[in-house]
């Protein structure tokens, strides 16, 4: 059985054939049953909208069939005190694939230690969201029609984006990546993550503002500030709306150069940015039901 537990499992090669499937569903080619006569269960402990409804969207489009708790950290057995464990070896029978968001880091590779069905990780609190990065990585190649020699400004909150984490990952399969974390100190990302770049040739570097980076970009990966992991609300209070990219920065981005956000946008762009046409981050949400189909796909068998 294939679980989707974080991006390092990913090979260049399952890569290059998932984006090659992605595209094939993106232009059309499925048929309404190809996943008939199977379920997916959602279990949602944080809140969600593009990744549940568009795994649902995702699994509805081939034929199969969603059970769904969207807030299960209230309306499920959590709430009673029944364990991550047991309520995943019950979903197990209910279900033929589970897509699991959890508030804590390493509760996918938890679950999967009892699943009997394939888990996905939908986002483990501060960990990662390895979905969220394969649609990302999709996005950069129809938008830019290529990964390999990318600089990439991931903007924001590289501490806790688990979507930033992941996509880091993943990019250790391509070449010539250079990324270029923009952040207060106090969100700079990982040791974790910087240990596997490091390992991996991915040139990265820290800076302190957006004006630094704008003009070299081919790709800025805005990230809000996520306020459900700070300790203390000063601290986010803090930390809050330093980095707002506006349409002028976006008009001193190269021209063939993309805005991407894996959204919810907050405190992270003025509206304004919307008209530009390198503002690509509603197709990148578009994008992630492709991408999911063509992931159920690969693990259920079409
Ligand atoms: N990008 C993303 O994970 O969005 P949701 O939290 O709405 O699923």
């Amino acid at each position: 059985m294939n679980h989707i537990l974080e991006a390092q499992q990913f090979s260049r090669k399952d890569l290059d054939d998932l984006f090659v499937r992605t595209q094939e569903l993106e232009e059309g080619d499925y048929t309404g049953n190809m996943l008939r006569g199977n379920i997916l269960a959602s279990l949602f402990y944080e809140p969600s909208t593009r990744t549940r409804f568009s795994f649902e969207s995702a699994m509805l489009r081939l034929g199969g069939n969603v059970i769904s708790t969207e807030n299960a950290k209230e309306f499920s057995s959590a709430i009673k005190g029944e364990s991550i464990e047991d309520s995943i070896r019950v979903v197990s029978h209910y279900a033929d694939v589970i897509v699991l968001r959890h508030y804590e880091e390493g509760m996918a590779k938890r679950a999967a230690t009892v699943a009997t069905v394939p888990i996905i990780n939908a986002g483990d609190g501060p960990g990662q969201h390895p979905t969220q990065a394969l649609l990302d990585l999709y996005t950069i190649l129809r938008e830019k029609k290529g990964i390999d020699g990318t600089h990439i400004a991931m903007v924001g909150d590289p501490k806790h984006s688990r979507t930033i984490h992941s996509l880091c990952y993943l990019l250790a399969n391509y070449k010539d990546i250079r990324v270029t974390f923009v952040s207060l100190p106090n969100l700079q990302a990982p040791e974790s993550v910087k240990k596997y770049m490091n390992e991996h040739d991915i040139a990265f570097s820290e800076a302190g503002s957006l004006d630094e980076v704008v003009s070299d970009a081919d790709v800025i990966y805005m990230t809000r500030v996520q306020k459900e992991r700070f300790s203390s609300d000063k601290e986010y209070e803090s930390s809050r709306g330093k980095y707002i990219l506006t349409r002028e920065h976006v008009d001193a981005m190269k021209n063939d150069a993309i805005v991407m956000d894996p959204l919810p946008r907050v405190d992270s762009m003025d509206f304004a940015v919307d008209e530009s046409p390198k503002a690509v981050y509603f197709k990148q949400a578009k994008y992630g039901v492709y991408v999911r189909m063509a992931l159920l796909t690969k693990l259920l068998g079409e």
